[in-house]
Formats: structure tokens, C-alpha cells, sequence
């Protein structure tokens, strides 16, 4: 059996979420729209879903909409936030770490005249709060800045970040949060959090695919981006997915009840892991020491090539990751490391291993006697290769 730590990419989904969901699939069917028995069972379990989300982000049940995932989560954000507020202002700020779902949204409005500034990070992936407050004028509008990173897991200062913000301008600038890589592993809590948007996506927390959670503060503007009925309160169109939204529930309250244990449990094996991995020469943790999501380990293999190493891991039964799963096979050298300062030939050997909940002390202790080997070899080979090209004497 393949040891799975790539959970940064998906998680497997939890067998209680399945189960919710199963009956919204069959006998449940119904259209919560409808007046009928059927429709009314469905829009029961909608509202309830609503309602147990909402207590998980310690928010109303109102202020949660129902989306196709994480990335359609933060494009509601920042495209409806952008085109509400437009005529107060124009500009955006970003951070240059940020996922695909936020760069390309701002990517667009920016074909539409918005101003986009992508802050610069440190070498650890992190935003300096001085700098942005600096980058806030009268004419931001929003500012949208993840929990963490997908590709190194590092953790934003966010309460500095919003409270930055908060202290420089001269009303509220609209602040989005991505936390769809952190929702699994750290407590969100709209009461303590001065945010007025949070993504999350169901699939990083065991949830099913194709679910996610746009959380919009009570009385925030924002623009529709899709448009026909009336669902979610005129926010999201569409008949809903009461499974998805179910299943999201059900693997979001179970996520935050076992949040505690979890992390504590994860910190330590990715420890081990890390421990394991980085004693191998030429084998470099990026992202902050420290202030990192807790099963998350991402390295550079000095003249090694990513992708090639996640084959190599694959064969021995180790699924892992080169960098984000969905810009995997893009020739393009990771952005995040980039922006992070590492060179194009360095990021080449960027590679991530993520534990999750369902990830063993058995799997770690093969993980650390299977993978250094395999590195070191890799490793070793590529430099060997780069010396003499034509395969000649190569000894190793
Ligand atoms: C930080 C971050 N934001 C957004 C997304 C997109 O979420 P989804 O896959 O639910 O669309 C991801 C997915 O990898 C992510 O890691």
C-alpha cells in the first residue's frame, strides 16, 4: 500500500462525512427550493450544515455561502468585493505567495482596471505587516492574504496583518483570508479574526471535492458572481449541492473537535520526518521553522530534480508532491520560491510532504528508513550526470 503524504494536494474522505452525505444522494434528493416534503427534508439539512459551520468559524449561519470549492470561494471574495466597492476605490493588495485561486482572480479585475500590488515576502515566505500597511492608500479597497502556504506551509502574522491595516486606513478596507490550506490544522475564529471574507475548501479537511465555504462578515458588500435564483441568500446561484455542503459540515465540526489532538500528534511525526529527511547532504526545509502548518514538511534537494524524485517515490511506495499539486507539470519554476529568493536551479528540486489525520506513526517510520535513501541516490546520480554528461565514468 502506498504511504499518502500528499495531503496538502487532498485528503481521503472521512468515512463520517460519507455517511451524512449518503442519504442527501439517495431517498433525500429533494431541491431545498421546493415546497414539498422532499424539498423541505433537503433544506433542513442545508440550514443545519449552515449552522454547524457557522459554530465551527464561531459566526452566524447567514454569513456562510455555499460554494464549488475553495477556489470558487475566494474568486466570490474578490471579484464580489472588487466590483461592490469600485466606486470607493480601485486598488487591490496581494501577497506574491498567494494560491493561483487569488493571483488570477486580481490577475482579471486587473484587465478592468484595478490597481493589483503583490507585496514581496521574506525568505521564509512571510509578509512584513509594516510593509503592508505602507502599501494601503484611500483607494484600496481590499487586501487578500492566505493563512498559509500551500507549497512551503508557512503561517501568515495575520492578526498583525489585519490590525496593520486596520490601524492605517481610514475606513474598513475589505480583508480576504485564504485558509483553505489551514482550516485542517488551525482554529478559525471569525469573533477574534478582524477578516470580513475566509475560503475554505472541504477536500483539505477530509470533506468530499467540489465543496467549499466563502464565510462574508454580516453586512459586507459584495457583488454576485454568479447570477439566476436566489440561493444563499442572492450570493451564490444555483441549486444547491446539499451533500457537498453536508459532507463539509460533518468534516469540518469532526476537524475542529479533534483539531487539538491532531495537530499535536502530526507536529511530532512530521518531526521525525523532517529530522529524518534533512540529514541528507544537500537536503535544505524551506519555509519558516517555526510558524508552519504542523504536518507539513517541504525541502530543496540540491541538484535534484522535484518531479523526478516524486516518480522515484512513487515506485517505492511513497506518494509526495514536487510543489503545488495543481501547477504540477507546469514547466514554470514554483512562484512561491521564487518570491521566497530562491534561484530557478534551486527550486527545480522542490519537494513537499504533507501528513494528515490519517497518517500513522507505522507510515512515518517507514517513510524516514525509505526516503533519505532515495534522495541521497537521486542526488548523488544528478550531480554524477551533470559531470560527465555523455555517461562515462560515472562510479555511483
Ligand atoms: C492555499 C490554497 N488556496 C486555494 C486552493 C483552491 O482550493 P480548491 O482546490 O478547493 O478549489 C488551494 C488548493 O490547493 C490552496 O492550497
Amino acid at each position: 500500500m502506498t504511504i499518502y503524504l500528499d495531503h496538502a494536494a487532498t485528503t481521503p474522505l472521512r468515512p463520517e462525512a460519507l455517511e451524512a452525505m449518503l442519504p442527501l444522494l439517495t431517498e433525500d434528493f429533494g431541491n431545498p427550493s421546493s415546497p414539498h416534503a422532499y424539498g423541505r427534508r433537503a433544506r433542513m439539512a442545508l440550514d443545519e450544515a449552515h449552522e454547524v459551520v457557522a459554530a465551527c468559524l464561531s459566526a452566524q449561519p447567514r454569513e456562510i455561502v455555499f460554494t464549488s470549492g475553495g477556489t470558487e470561494a475566494s474568486n466570490l471574495a474578490i471579484k464580489g468585493a472588487a466590483w461592490a466597492g469600485r466606486a470607493e476605490g480601485h486598488r487591490i493588495v496581494t501577497s506574491a505567495v498567494e494560491h493561483d485561486a487569488t493571483l488570477h482572480a486580481v490577475g482579471h479585475l486587473a484587465k478592468f482596471g484595478f490597481e493589483v500590488v503583490e507585496l514581496p515576502v521574506d525568505r521564509y515566505g512571510r509578509v512584513d505587516p509594516d510593509e503592508l500597511a505602507a502599501a494601503i492608500d484611500e483607494r484600496t479597497i481590499l487586501v487578500s492574504i492566505q493563512m498559509a502556504n500551500n507549497e512551503v506551509g508557512t503561517v501568515q502574522p495575520l492578526a498583525e496583518l489585519i490590525a496593520g491595516v486596520r490601524r492605517v486606513a481610514g475606513r474598513r478596507v475589505l480583508f480576504h483570508v485564504d485558509a483553505v490550506q489551514a482550516a485542517p490544522y488551525l482554529a478559525i475564529d471569525t469573533q477574534a479574526l478582524d477578516a470580513d471574507l475566509i475560503s475554505l475548501g472541504a477536500h483539505k479537511f477530509e470533506g468530499p471535492k467540489g465543496s467549499g465555504v466563502l464565510w462574508i462578515r454580516h453586512g459586507t458588500a459584495l457583488m454576485a458572481q454568479t447570477h439566476g435564483g436566489g440561493q444563499e441568500r442572492y450570493r451564490r446561484a444555483g441549486t444547491e449541492n446539499v451533500a457537498g455542503a453536508v459532507g463539509l459540515a460533518t468534516a469540518l465540526r469532526l476537524t475542529c473537535e479533534e483539531r487539538a489532538d491532531t495537530v499535536k500528534r502530526l507536529r511530532r511525526l512530521r518531526d521525525r520526518l523532517r529530522d529524518a529527511v534533512s540529514a541528507v547532504p544537500g537536503v535544505e526545509p524551506t519555509g519558516h521553522p517555526r510558524q508552519r502548518l504542523p504536518g507539513h514538511l517541504s525541502v530543496i534537494v540540491r541538484d535534484a530534480d522535484g518531479p523526478g524524485i516524486v516518480v522515484a517515490l512513487d515506485l517505492e511506495g511513497i506518494a509526495a508532491s514536487a510543489g503545488a499539486a495543481c501547477t504540477t507539470g507546469s514547466p514554470e519554476a514554483s512562484h512561491v520560491l521564487a518570491a521566497m529568493g530562491y534561484p530557478d536551479e534551486e527550486a527545480r528540486g522542490a519537494l513537499r510532504f504533507s501528513l494528515g489525520r490519517t497518517t500513522t506513526e507505522d507510515e512515518i517510520t517507514r517513510a524516514v528508513e525509505v526516503i533519505p535513501p532515495i534522495l541521497a541516490r537521486l542526488r548523488v546520480g544528478s550531480v554524477a550526470l551533470a559531470a560527465d554528461p555523455l555517461g562515462q565514468e560515472v562510479g555511483v
